[in-house]
């Protein structure tokens, strides 16, 4: 029997190790199909997970019951599984450079595991060349294997998005690819167990590295420009919405919108590419042009609010701002890579006294992340409110909700453009 037929008899087991937002989704859709070790570091979200809850609440706990999945952080167990998916985080240092230790924590770890036949394959998003140059050789010295020979690999990446529900693993085709015919036609028949509209087979490792990348990386350079221009409809007094509105009823106008670009994916991927291009002897222009307007919009939104504060009379100094929404997107709990602070910051430095609330964030990792206490309910009137992520919960506010918390002259700041033509007494500016 081939790898792919002894797992689906139960005579193999996968492994996923890194059981995130990416990674215990994906175990959890094998653990029903297959016998699964789910292998992580954090002791505290592993007991989460053995109490059949997902740390990061994207999951049902319907998803645990009947799962066949043993949650661990011991080699040992791993040891027992023949075929691994990493899922390790790979965000950016301090300096927007890869940052790879727990993608290569996570590759020592199985590598001390391998045995001849087994399989590894990689979901964490990488620059082109990652898993053949940096990955590969680290399995082939810890485990005295040879890649290819005595082990096979491959690369599939991620395409969930956190927060929604359409496009989930099941239900969105997958890039697979193999380091040879037989491992992509293997790595291939392992995801069709979980993946409904099947897989693509890519050319080769890197090509399905390059395909990941590029995916985040067009959506950061076309939400640059909507930032762009939003920037300059600003200046000219229009409503950037408003122009996207008129211009999508073109057949080919694409449906992008200004706002912060946060999180760990689209404002992180890119500058693994520009890592990458760079090595290459190539320095990007377009690419690392959308990161800097991207980074650079939560310093905008402050200093055209305190302007606009400035502007009806009132000093700034210990002036009243309610900032809502705390998480890098909508509808989600993850506050990692957030640019609301970026706006909170800019305010601080003008020495604006700052309220901060959010529904779905966990006051505790705000508190921890950014030093922020987090507000149940606004209190008191404020010169400003700023609902800097839309989440469903703030989508149906009528202006009367925002009145009551305004001073007078007060301003509501929609960088979403949420309660666009909605916004009658209230000064209005959205991006
Ligand atoms: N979150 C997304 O929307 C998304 C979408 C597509 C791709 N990706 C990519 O998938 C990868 C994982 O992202 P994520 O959002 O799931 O990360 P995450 O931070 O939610 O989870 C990663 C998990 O890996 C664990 N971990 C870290 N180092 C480890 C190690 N050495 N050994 C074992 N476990 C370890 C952490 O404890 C954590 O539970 C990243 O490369 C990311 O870019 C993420």
């Amino acid at each position: 029997m081939n790898i792919s037929e002894k797992i689906k008899a139960k005579d193999a087991q996968i492994s996923v190790i890194g059981l995130g937002y990416v990674g215990l989704p994906l175990a959890m859709e094998f653990a029903h199909k297959a016998s699964v070790i789910g292998f992580d570091i954090n002791e505290s979200n592993l007991n989460v997970m053995r109490a059949g809850k997902d740390p990061c609440r994207e999951l049902d706990d319907e998803i645990f019951v009947n799962a066949d999945i043993l949650f661990t952080s011991s080699l040992d167990d791993l040891r027992k599984a023949s075929f691994f998916i990493v899922a390790v985080p790979t965000p950016i240092d301090e300096h927007n450079m890869p940052d790879l230790k727990p993608l290569l924590s996570a590759t020592e770890s199985v590598g001390r595991c391998l045995k001849p036949g087994d399989y590894v394959v990689y979901e964490s998003t990488v620059y082109p060349g990652c898993t053949e140059e940096d990955c590969v050789p680290l399995l082939e010295k810890l485990s005295g294997l040879k890649a290819g020979v005595d082990f096979k690999y491959g690369y599939s990446p991620e395409r969930i998005n956190p927060g929604e529900k359409v496009h989930t693993l099941p239900n969105t085709k997958k890039i697979v690819s193999g380091c040879d015919d037989e491992a992509l036609a293997q790595v291939a028949a392992v995801y069709e167990m979980v993946v409904n509209p099947g897989v693509f087979r890519a050319q080769s490792v890197k090509v399905a590295e390059a395909a990941k990348i590029i995916e985040n990386t067009q959506r950061d350079v076309n939400i640059a420009l909507m930032n762009e221009l939003s920037i300059i409809f600003g200046r000219m007094g229009i409503n950037t919405y408003d122009v996207l509105a008129a211009a999508g009823t073109k057949w080919n106008f694409l449906n992008f919108y200004p706002g912060l670009v946060g999180g760990h994916c689209i404002g992180v991927d890119p500058y693994y590419l520009v890592y990458k291009a760079a090595e290459l002897k190539y320095h990007t222009q377009l690419i690392s042009a959308g990161r800097f307007v991207n980074d650079s919009m939560g310093g905008y939104i402050g200093k055209k609010v305190v302007k606009q504060i400035l502007s009806y009379g009132k000093p700034i100094l210990n002036a009243r701002i309610l900032v809502m929404g705390m998480t890098f997107k909508e509808n989600v709990s993850d506050i990692r890579n957030s640019k609301v602070i970026d706006i909170i910051n800019e305010f601080k430095d003008y020495g604006v006294t700052v309220d901060v609330v959010d529904p779905y964030a966990d006051p505790a990792q705000v508190e921890k992340f950014y030093g922020i206490s987090l507000l149940k309910e606004p209190h008191g009137k404020y010169d400003a409110i700023v609902v800097a992520v839309a989440h469903n919960a703030y989508e149906k506010l009528p202006e009367d909700y925002f009145l009551q918390y305004s001073s007078d002259d007060g301003i509501l700041v929609d960088v979403k453009g949420l309660y666009r033509n909605k916004i009658q007494k209230l000064h209005y500016w959205s991006l």
